[in-house]
């Protein structure tokens, strides 16, 4: 029986130097068995330095990790037949079938005949690709490229698959066929670390963490991470010149007794994140406020925070912290 959050993946204060430049700062977490883990932060964070830590392809400059209970920088010939990877560059041979690069990968992971045909036929099943094995892998679109990737990362069956950003540029109902593929394989037991920007995405892992400037600035379940991590009071702003309106709340926000902590701009409605110690007062003053100065439509209701909204104002304040200027 497997144990309800038995650990595959313990990092303890993991830190990477690039010469004087730190990529990933002294970070400690835990991957349970059998969960979708997201790694989530923007371009250079430090999530691919991670991973590759965590496959013992990099030694850590501090700290260190464990993985499938190898540590990973002392015995990674230990860990990498264990585990799956679809690299950022994860290269299928265009020229070559669907097929020839299943063979290709099967091989290079080092199945026998009989191993290669069977995974082979389970892999095509997974992704849908029956029917296509005949395919150039240049004619299919890119959900079925990605699909094809992953299915080639995990021909060995590995316990745990690490999936650097695998859907950056795929379309919405290809990353949702993908997303589907992920849950097929923790069904099976198997572990998933993925990394994505993407925040539907993040809002369909079991447990995540936010990364920036290689510190971890947040961790937990999409909820707790929602409820913990946001301190304050959400409202939409609906109203028939955001722009306008934009300008006045930053005005109104530079009143130290505005209570406002943050505002943001999601397509044409405003969100306005309050300090928890705001006033429903303030609320219609504001409105009040927003009429006076041109605005003929002003609706203001409470919300709850998206993953996207916990995300950017966390972002914000630990760049604030960190470098003392506002995140762009
Ligand atoms: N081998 C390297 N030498 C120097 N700097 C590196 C190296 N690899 C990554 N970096 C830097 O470390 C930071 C984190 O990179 P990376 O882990 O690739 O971020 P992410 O995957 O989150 O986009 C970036 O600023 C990157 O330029
Ligand atoms: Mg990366």
């Amino acid at each position: 029986m497997v144990e309800e959050h038995q650990t595959t993946i313990q990092v303890h204060n993991l830190t990477k130097k690039f010469g004087d430049f730190t990529a990933v700062n002294n970070i400690s977490f835990q991957v349970h068995r059998g969960e979708i883990f997201g790694f989530l932060g923007p371009n250079g964070s430090g999530k691919t330095t991670t991973i590759r830590m965590l496959l013992g392809l990099l030694k850590p400059s501090l700290g260190e990790a464990q993985v499938l209970n190898v540590n990973a920088s002392k015995q990674p010939h230990l860990i990498r037949p264990k585990v799956g990877y679809m690299s950022q560059q994860f290269t299928l041979y265009n020229d070559l079938t669907v097929l020839q690069n299943l063979n290709f990968y099967g091989r290079a992971y080092g199945l026998d005949n009989k191993q290669l045909q069977t995974r082979i036929n389970d892999v095509l099943e997974m992704a849908g690709l029956v029917g296509r094995e005949h395919t150039r892998t240049k004619e299919l679109s890119g959900g079925w490229r990605q699909r094809l990737a992953l299915g080639a990362s995990i021909l060995h069956q590995p316990e745990l698959v690490f999936l650097d950003e695998p859907t950056a540029g795929v379309d919405p109902v290809s990353r949702r066929a993908f997303w589907d593929l992920l849950y097929q394989l923790i069904k099976d037991g198997v572990t998933i670390f993925v990394t994505t920007h993407y925040m539907d995405e993040a809002e369909h892992c079991h447990r995540l963490a936010f990364i920036q400037y290689g510190q971890l600035i947040a961790i937990g379940t999409p909820q707790s991470i929602k409820s913990d991590t946001f301190e304050g009071d959400l409202f939409e702003l609906n109203c028939d010149q955001p722009a306008l309106a934009l300008n006045l709340l930053e005005d109104i926000k530079k009143n130290p007794n505005s209570e406002i902590k943050d505002i943001g701009l999601y397509g044409a409605l405003i969100h306005i994140l309050f300090n928890k110690n705001y006033q429903t007062k303030q609320i219609k003053s504001i409105q009040k406020q927003l009429l006076n100065s041109g605005l003929k439509q002003v609706d203001i209701q409470s919300i709850q925070p998206t993953l996207e909204d916990v995300f950017i104002t966390s972002m914000r304040s630990a760049q604030t912290l960190n470098h003392g200027e506002n995140y762009e």
